[in-house]
């Protein structure tokens, strides 16, 4: 289904960041192989995390969902994941798909892993390589690509250095060192989001994290540490899908916008502080807990914005918030230089592509680099819009195209909003709440 975000010139109200889908993924993984019944309130019901419950539901755990967002799970404990009836379907989510293999790799079944076309493109080696080496079996369609058979059993603990600083690598080898042998540990490039050594914390594990001056941090983990089922955990609100309903309000003519429950982690919150770095004009107040991590609201201004230099090193930190900070930089004046995110290519659609069509067909000048963009700010007001974006598949880039209208000269619309609901279901309630126009084809 088509829709169109017109323009409009106020926006305010405040809204909930829907559960992370991160973390989410993490307490369903972990409360399905923990030692009894878990209870977890706040859990994104998107599409990506439904796929991890059915996933585990296949393999043995019980989950019942007992309210908004709130699930009981039974986890396979000691007695370790059954094989499953059939091929299990992780949809369009890389986090689902690839933590799993590292999770299903310790234990003694054989699954074949399946998804949509945009997953189907994703490459897997960067799972199955290390994977590989700690002993679990794992054939795949040509170049590395689901579907793919994982045959788990017993492993070996390595030590590893993964070249891309990727969470889903790291996190899949130490949901695989939790039944290896030994002291699984992964030298991280650069720190990425810490979320399964919180949360493992949080489920009676240890895990052993050491910062370094050069490079990411270390992190280790002994094998043969059973977690324990947590009553009353809850997840935090996802700072990836905040970044519209702030980047709304921050180009908007006026008004004033807050998000709470927001996640508060620094592996995350990179998007918040380049968009300060542009002028933005951006509070944050603590809010809150969930398991493993704190929470803020965050109250937002339409700001005047300038361009900015982004530093490489803020990138792992708002990697799947470049697409709207792409917007967010149509809307500044001057030059916007994003570098150092050559794994934008490889996320739910090649978005550096995307992001610089979304961006030319509503009249921004974007250039395209290997590993990143320039954008051309016009200012405030100053984008054309009128533009049909292209969502290839990819939530995050039909979000922002609808972001992006609500502040454009002329509407701005997309040609597919079915993979929205991957990640941000409330997502259109929201924009509704806040004041944008946006009207679904046939509407
Ligand atoms: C995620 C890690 C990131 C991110 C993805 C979620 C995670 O991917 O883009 O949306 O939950 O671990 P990479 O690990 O491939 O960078």
């Amino acid at each position: 289904m088509r829709a169109r975000s017109l323009p409009v010139d106020r926006i305010a109200g405040t809204v909930r960041a829907p559960g992370d889908k991160s973390c989410s993924h993490r307490a369903v993984m972990m409360a399905a192989v923990a030692d009894g019944e878990s209870t977890v309130t706040g859990l994104l019901e998107g599409e990506d995390v439904l796929n991890t419950a059915k996933a585990v539901k296949a393999l043995g755990a019980q989950v019942a969902r007992t309210g908004l967002g709130a699930w009981t799970i039974v986890g396979v404990g000691e007695r370790g994941f059954s094989a499953p009836a059939g091929d299990i379907d992780f949809g369009n989510s890389g986090t689902g798909a690839r933590l799993m293999m590292g999770l299903v790799g310790g234990h003694d079944v054989t699954a074949r892993f399946t998804g949509d076309a945009s997953l189907s493109s994703r490459p897997m080696e960067r799972v199955l390589k290390p994977l590989r080496e700690m002993g679990v079996s794992a054939e795949t369609a040509a170049g590395g690509r689901l579907p793919a058979v994982i045959r788990g059993g017993k492993l070996k603990a390595i030590r590893y250095a993964p070249p891309e600083a990727s969470a889903q690598v790291k996190s899949a080898i130490i949901l695989a060192g939790l039944r290896a042998e030994g002291i699984t540990v992964v030298e991280e490039k650069e720190a990425t989001r810490d979320h399964t050594e919180r949360m493992l914390r949080a489920f009676g594990v240890e895990v052993d994290v050491e910062e370094r001056v050069e490079g990411g941090p270390i992190v280790s983990i002994r094998g043969g540490q059973l977690l324990r089922a947590i009553k009353g955990a809850s997840v935090a609100g996802d700072p990836s899908s905040a970044a519209f309903a702030a980047a709304m309000t921050l180009i908007a003519g006026e008004g004033e916008a807050s998000v709470t429950s927001m996640l508060d982690n620094r592996t995350r919150t990179g998007f918040f502080d380049a968009a300060k770095e542009m002028g933005a004009s951006l509070r944050v107040e603590g809010d809150g807990q969930a398991t493993g991590e704190e929470t803020v609201q965050v109250v937002v201004l339409p700001s005047r914005l300038k361009g900015i230099t982004l530093d490489p090193a803020l990138v792992p930190s708002m990697i799947d918030e470049l697409p709207i900070f792409a917007v967010l930089a149509s809307f500044a004046e001057g030059k916007t230089r994003v570098t150092g995110a050559a794994e934008l290519r490889v996320k739910e659609s090649d978005r550096i592509k995307a992001i610089c069509a979304m961006l030319a067909v509503n009249g921004v000048e974007v250039e395209e680099l290997p590993d990143g963009f320039i954008v051309t700010g016009l200012g405030a007001r100053g984008v054309p819009g009128g533009g049909l974006v292209e969502a290839r598949h990819d939530h995050r880039i039909a979000m922002s195209a609808l972001v992006m209208g609500s502040a454009a000269k002329h509407s701005v619309s997309v040609d597919d909003i079915a993979m929205i609901a991957t990640s941000y279901p409330e997502f259109f309630d929201h924009m509704a709440t806040l004041g944008a126009s946006v009207q679904k084809d046939g509407q």
